[in-house]
């Protein structure tokens, strides 16, 4: 069982009596442990894509499977639970809160679902340190660089320890080697903590480090590279040989749309 099976997801908007299909029959699955990098132009609906894998936002039709559970299915109670429990959010802007401190900031999703302070805090320091802001602990969001907010920020998506960490151009604001930076300490947190995590970017160097990588047109979304997957082209295949042939296939507490999951 895949962590993530997503089946003929279709995703439109409507504005001005216009219809935009962003999503047409996205298919897809995501193993547990898998670090992905999405790319695709502007517009092709990649954080449209994230908000629904989050659940941020429900498709028109289609099903998701996390960790087994149908979660369109879900009540609005049980994906408020499911989302704060098992994902973490990573915005383009960090969303810090700006009184408090980094460590603060770090712990507050888990303030927010009144888990042990002491824990939290501790918990919080850990990960910093990881992020290599031990040294930063207590500067607030202003006295911080953008590089480092940014890290402060991957930092609280973690703390509540997801399954799934969803980041949508988490180094779309900085500069080309703080972006190296923020993609190193995902490929570590991936490969230390094991979170499963979907990145986008535009940056086809970064999107390349990554284990797996997947590219949005159309409304679809495919392998980046089909050409080193063979036939495996036409459904989003990771790079082994035996992935599953599958059809064609972003405010309170922080961004957009998110409840206390720390995003
Ligand atoms: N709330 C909305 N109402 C109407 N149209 C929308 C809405 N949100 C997004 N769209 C449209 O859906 C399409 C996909 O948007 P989305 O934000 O998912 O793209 P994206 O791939 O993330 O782009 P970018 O790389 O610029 O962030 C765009 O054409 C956008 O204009
Ligand atoms: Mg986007």
């Amino acid at each position: 069982m895949a962590l993530i099976e997503l089946r003929n997801i279709f995703k439109s908007y409507f504005l001005h009596g216009k219809r935009i299909d962003v999503l047409r029959d996205v298919s897809l699955d995501i193993e547990q442990g898998e670090l992905v990098s999405l790319i695709g132009p502007s517009g092709a609906g990649k954080s449209t894509f994230l908000h629904v894998v989050g659940t941020l936002d429900a498709p028109a039709a289609g099903t998701m499977r996390f960790e087994g559970r149908q979660v369109f299915d879900m009540n609005d109670a049980e994906l408020a639970e499911l989302r704060n429990r098992s994902i973490g959010f990573v915005f383009q802007s960090h969303f810090l809160l700006p009184e408090f401190t980094a460590v603060e900031n770090v712990a507050m999703p888990a303030l927010v679902r009144r888990a042990d302070r002491t824990r939290a805090f501790r918990d919080a320091r850990e990960l910093l340190d990881r992020m290599g802001l031990g040294a930063r602990a207590e500067h607030r969001p202003g006295e911080l660089s953008g590089g480092e907010s940014q890290r402060v920020a991957l930092a609280r998506a973690l703390v509540l320890k997801p399954t799934l960490l969803l980041a949508d151009e988490p180094t779309g604001n900085l500069d080309p080697a703080t972006g190296e930076q923020i993609h190193a300490l995902l490929r570590e947190v991936n490969r230390d903590l094991g979170v499963t995590a979907i990145v986008v970017t535009h940056n086809e160097e970064l999107a390349r480090s990554m284990p797996r990588q997947l590219r949005m047109r159309d409304g679809s979304v495919r392998p980046a590279h089909p050409e080193l997957h063979g036939a495996a082209g036409e459904g989003g295949a990771r790079p082994t040989t035996d992935a599953p042939t599958l059809p064609d296939g972003p405010t309170p507490g922080g961004p957009p749309g998110t409840d206390d999951d720390g995003g």
